[in-house]
């Protein structure tokens, strides 16, 4: 198989961490270019169901190297949760590498976040509380730490001292008592480098050395094209580049070695957090879906906020990511309804858009315009072949993919590795036999 990304095209949760799974045995390498653990990645491989947050969703097949790239922020406890919680169920991670250049996530990111989530107030951004934004803040600022910095421990207090001036600043003008013990830190910090040390490399030295083998790459995108710090709903945003772009900063791999993109799209919308949501359904319908769905944040919980299938925004992300194919999840999802409404094009002001616009406040006063099309009150669930789908159903997929200008070369109906349609007419079909 040739390098190919994997990424969300819509605002996350696509189900990404299935169709990598499914991928990553047709690859000797999976690699994540951005992103914390504000990611949740779904795999559920006979009934056993894995939820991944850092870690590259190939790490649940044996032999394949997984990497961690620079563009991610790693919060080192995390990180190792997850990893003794993964040891537990008998997952093995010998080959686990993790660029010596991502940064870390520190105690005082996430109480950064708290008080800019509450200075916000009605105008938060309903983050996923991990420290992410201030962790990206402090590598743009310059005074991040990074993986390497933990192979030198004595260096530690000297590193540290610009991001606790800055924390501390921030402390005192919104009137907090800063309780980040920073001795402490130290410490713990020290622990993690012994620990993770080993792992610690440099990644795109890596990678290039993988391609020069002839070995595939599966590039794992977090989040999605609509929460993208330049491309998505600003400043509803994550703070990373989740978009395709995001994968040669975020691993050092030349774009010229990246063959191919691959966009995961829900056949509905969800969000989680703040931020227009233009198809937003509401009310007992809006309930019934995420029943349906089982729309809750893999990583928090939350309720997340489902809309119908937004060909605006899914159009932009074929556009803006090169997409080649997509992956169209959950249609089983759409089962029992009647009819089902597209968004095919917004209006704004008695004006038709049909282009994203850049004004998160006009997008917000964008009223989606709907084509009806017809349900097919029938199961789709487990379905394997097109064959085996409803006639109206197939006509869902062909009215997307010609609203969005890209073919659809998976139809995901059901969380199982097994519940995939492959298509046989798909630029990629030939890779996925
Ligand atoms: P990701 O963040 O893009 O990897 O997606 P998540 O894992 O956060 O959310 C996707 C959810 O949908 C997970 O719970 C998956 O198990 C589930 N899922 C994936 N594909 C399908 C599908 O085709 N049908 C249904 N019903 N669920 C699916
Ligand atoms: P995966 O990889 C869905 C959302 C948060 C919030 C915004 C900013 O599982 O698709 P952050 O904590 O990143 O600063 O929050 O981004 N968000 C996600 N929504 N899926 C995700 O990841 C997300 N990661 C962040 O809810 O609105
Ligand atoms: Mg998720």
């Amino acid at each position: 198989m040739p390098n190919i990304v994997v990424a969300g095209a819509q605002w996350g949760d696509e189900g990404k961490g299935k169709i990598v799974d499914l991928l990553a045995s047709r690859v000797q390498v999976v690699a994540r270019y951005n992103g914390g653990h504000n990611a949740g990645h779904t795999v559920i491989i006979g009934g056993e169901r894995y939820v991944l947050h850092l870690i590259p969703a190939g790490i649940l097949h044996p032999g394949i190297l997984c990497v961690m790239g620079n563009g991610m922020v790693i919060d080192p406890w995390a990180l190792e949760k997850e990893m003794q919680e993964l040891a537990a169920r008998g997952i093995e991670f010998g080959d686990l590498v993790i660029s010596d250049r991502a940064h870390l996530i520190l105690p005082h990111h996430r109480a950064l976040e708290a008080i800019a989530e509450e200075r916000r107030g009605s105008r938060r951004l309903g983050t996923t509380s991990r420290g992410i934004g201030p962790a990206y803040e402090d590598k743009a600022g310059r005074r991040g730490l990074r993986m390497v910095d933990l192979l030198t421990p004595e260096t530690l207090p000297g590193k540290l001292e610009e991001a606790r001036r800055h924390y501390e600043d921030i402390c005192r003008a919104a009137e907090r008592t800063p309780d980040v013990d920073w001795e402490r830190l130290v410490t713990d910090l020290v622990g993690f480098g012994e620990r993770l040390g080993p792992r610690i490399c440099d990644v795109s030295l890596v990678l290039q050395r993988a391609v020069a083998q002839g070995h595939s790459i599966l590039f794992e995108g977090a989040q999605a094209t609509l929460l993208d710090v330049d491309f998505g709903t600003y400043p509803y945003v994550t703070s990373s580049s989740a978009a395709v772009g995001g994968v040669a900063s975020g691993l050092g791999i030349p774009p010229t070695r990246i063959d191919a993109a691959l966009g995961i799209v829900k056949a509905y919308t969800t969000r989680v957090g703040s931020g227009p949501l233009p198809t937003e359904i509401g009310g007992s319908l809006e309930e019934e879906l995420r029943r349906r769905g089982s729309e809750y944040g893999a990583s928090t919980g939350r309720p997340r906020r489902c809309g119908w299938f937004d060909a605006v925004i899914a159009r932009y992300s074929v556009r803006m990511n090169g997409f080649d194919s997509l992956a169209l999840i959950k249609l089983d999802v759409l089962d029992a309804l009647a009819e089902i409404p597209v968004c095919i094009g917004y209006r704004h002001r008695g004006e038709l858009v049909s282009e994203l616009p850049a004004d998160v406040a006009v997008v917000e006063a964008c009223e989606p315009v709907y084509e009806r099309l017809p349900g097919w009150s029938a199961p789709t669930s487990g379905a394997r072949s097109m064959d085996a789908l409803p006639e109206a159903a197939r006509r869902y997929i062909d009215r997307l993919a010609e609203l969005v200008g890209c073919e659809i070369g998976i139809v995901s109906t059901g969380p199982d590795r097994h519940d995939t349609i492959f298509r046989s007419n798909s630029r990629f079909a030939a890779w996925f036999d």
